[in-house]
């Protein structure tokens, strides 16, 4: 399965999904990193593994159609199957879900539909919720909405600070998307 990971920022769920495909977890190739940021440190990352990494910005277009014209028209170069976004933080566009329907896959760092948006971890803290959470899905035209394709909860003890707490959720964010994106991987196979 030929794998394109989209990625806005640092990349730590792309690197544990690359040193997945590394050591053979999940039967793919990542034969594509995307960033929607020049400067992301998820490039550096990708160099490392070797991946192919491009990168444009919104801004470099007229509009946002173009944008995403221009990232579809680089996933069938590199005949992408599935998309999977990792800290992608756009909307995806109706050409590009018309293009992958059911072939985009995202994480989100709260239990959806709690929580959507850009600050997942932080508007639960502030919220005082007692748990919280790692959701990976499907993605449709909604902000963090889709079917439902795993969940794994995260307690919030009283004496955690943010820091204590984002630590928390992204390290079952790092078990638990190499994990499905493998299970996924295997049941298309199969
Ligand atoms: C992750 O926590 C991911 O769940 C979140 O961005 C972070 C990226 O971290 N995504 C969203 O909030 C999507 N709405 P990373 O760049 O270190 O992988």
């Amino acid at each position: 399965m030929r794998i394109a990971i989209l990625a806005s920022g640092n990349g730590s769920n792309f690197e544990v999904i690359a040193q997945a495909v590394k050591e053979k977890k999940i039967a793919a190739e990542i034969v594509l990193l995307f960033s929607d940021h020049h400067d992301a440190y998820v490039l550096e990352r990708g160099k490392k593994f070797k991946i192919a990494c491009e990168s444009f910005e919104l801004k470099e277009f007229p509009g946002k159609k173009q944008y995403e014209t221009a990232l579809l028209d680089l996933l069938k170069q590199y005949e992408v199957e599935l998309v999977v976004l990792a800290g992608y933080m756009r909307i995806i566009g109706k050409d590009l879900l018309a293009a992958y329907p059911n072939r985009i896959i995202n994480i989100h760092p709260a239990l959806l539909p709690d929580f959507p948006g850009l600050h997942g971890i932080k508007d639960a803290y502030e919220a005082g919720v007692k748990e919280t959470g790692v959701t990976i899905h499907y993605v449709d035209s909604g902000v963090d909405t889709g079917p439902i394709i795993a969940q794994k909860a995260v307690q919030i003890e009283k004496t955690d600070c943010l820091f204590d707490l984002e630590t928390k959720i992204h390290q079952v964010e790092h078990q638990l998307y190499p994990q499905v994106l493998a299970k996924i991987v295997k049941n298309e196979r199969s």
